[in-house]
């Protein structure tokens, strides 16, 4: 019996992603349906303390080093405070990250730092204010852009940026990447995944890695600079030499997933070991049961037990899987 939380093919996680609501201020399209997802009722969601007690197990006894809150959008959660200021004193010195649309981040961002929040990676696929509003289905550009300012003052740094690859997104990524230059953030471009909740999806028509290469390699000189460590999404590219550098997180047609190191709760408390699984181990009724903290670990490591190798996307028969992306969390 190991502590840590292995799967079959012997990979170990080590980071905790942690969806917190369903809830969304945007409708992208490549995540969300027009007219948002059903609402969870109250009840059913974890409670900021069991959030805790959660992520408490998953540092302490699992071997979590890192956590990270998702969505549906963070903040969107009046608690996210609490929950961050819980998280920072029950497990101290583990980094508490977190991946938002920055929709009012503006007024949020040093109260967060306040609570233990250590760094945020931003969702923005465009600066043109017309393509976002197709992309997201709001006219909220200009709250993003005040709410990664506002991030970068209260020092959440080093600040990423996180960019889906759509049409509208190749067509503005030169003026994307020269922004992200201009204000110190670091951007990445992400293959769309097969995990929006309408289903559009489609492998022949997607957006990828080597389209935006062409793209971006018309304007800047791009220098293949590796991942950051072997677990990391991201392959790096230096623009114009450096020391700059943009990210391109290839899930699609260069899978990481021999390295994954990802564990993931949704916002109703069940473990999903893979973006793409097909099952899930719940938590929050152990809890409410009445489980120790030993039981909960328990079923933890063996809901890690299930993970497949990969999402299989190019594989036979794929299917993609019940949740979409809000539902799961990015
Ligand atoms: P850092 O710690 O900053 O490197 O965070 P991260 O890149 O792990 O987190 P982020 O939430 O910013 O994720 C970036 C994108 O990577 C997401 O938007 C997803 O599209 C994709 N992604 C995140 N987790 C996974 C995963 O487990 N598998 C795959 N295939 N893609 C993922
Ligand atoms: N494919 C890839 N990334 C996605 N995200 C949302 N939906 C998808 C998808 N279908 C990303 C968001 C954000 C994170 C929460 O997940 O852009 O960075
Ligand atoms: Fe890990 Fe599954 Fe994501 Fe692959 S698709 S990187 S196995 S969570």
């Amino acid at each position: 019996d190991t502590p840590d939380l292995v799967d079959r093919f012997g990979r170990v996680a080590r980071d905790l992603r942690v969806s917190i609501t369903e809830k969304c201020s945007l409708r992208c399209t490549y995540c969300m349906p027009a007219e948002g997802l059903p609402v969870i009722p109250q009840q059913r969601l974890l409670s900021a303390s069991e959030i805790v007690r959660l992520v408490t197990i998953a540092v302490r006894d699992l071997g979590v080093r890192e956590v990270r809150f998702t969505g549906g959008e963070p903040l969107m959660r009046r608690d996210l405070e609490d929950i961050i200021g819980g998280c920072a004193r029950a497990v101290p010195g583990t980094p508490l990250s977190m991946t938002t649309n920055a929709v009012g981040l503006e007024h949020r961002a040093q109260g967060l730092v306040d609570a233990g929040l250590s760094r945020v990676n931003i969702s923005l696929d465009t600066v043109d204010r017309d393509h976002f509003a197709e992309l997201t289905r709001r006219d909220r550009l200009p709250a993003v852009l005040a709410g990664i300012r506002a991030a970068a003052r209260a020092g959440l740094t080093p600040l990423k940026i996180n960019a889906v690859l759509m049409p509208e997104t190749l067509t503005g990524a030169v003026d994307l990447l020269q922004w992200c230059l201009d204000e110190g953030a670091h951007l990445r471009f992400i293959e769309e995944m097969p995990l929006d909740a309408d289903q559009a999806w489609d492998r022949t028509t997607m957006v990828d890695a080597q389209h935006l290469l062409d793209v971006l390699g018309a304007r800047f000189a791009l220098t293949e600079a590796g991942r950051e460590d072997p677990s990391a999404p991201a392959e790096e590219w230096l623009v114009d030499g450096g020391p700059a550098t943009v990210g391109i997180i290839a899930s699609v047609t260069r899978n990481f997933c021999e390295d994954c190191d990802r564990t993931r709760l949704t916002a109703e408390g069940t473990v999903r070991s893979c973006l793409f699984s097909d099952s899930e181990i719940d938590l929050r009724d152990a809890m409410r049961a009445g489980a120790s903290d030993d039981d909960i670990a328990a079923l933890w490591r063996g809901a890690m037990w299930t993970k497949w190798a990969g999402h299989g996307i190019d594989a036979d028969g794929f299917a993609p899987p019940q949740r979409s992306m809000g539902a799961i969390g990015g």
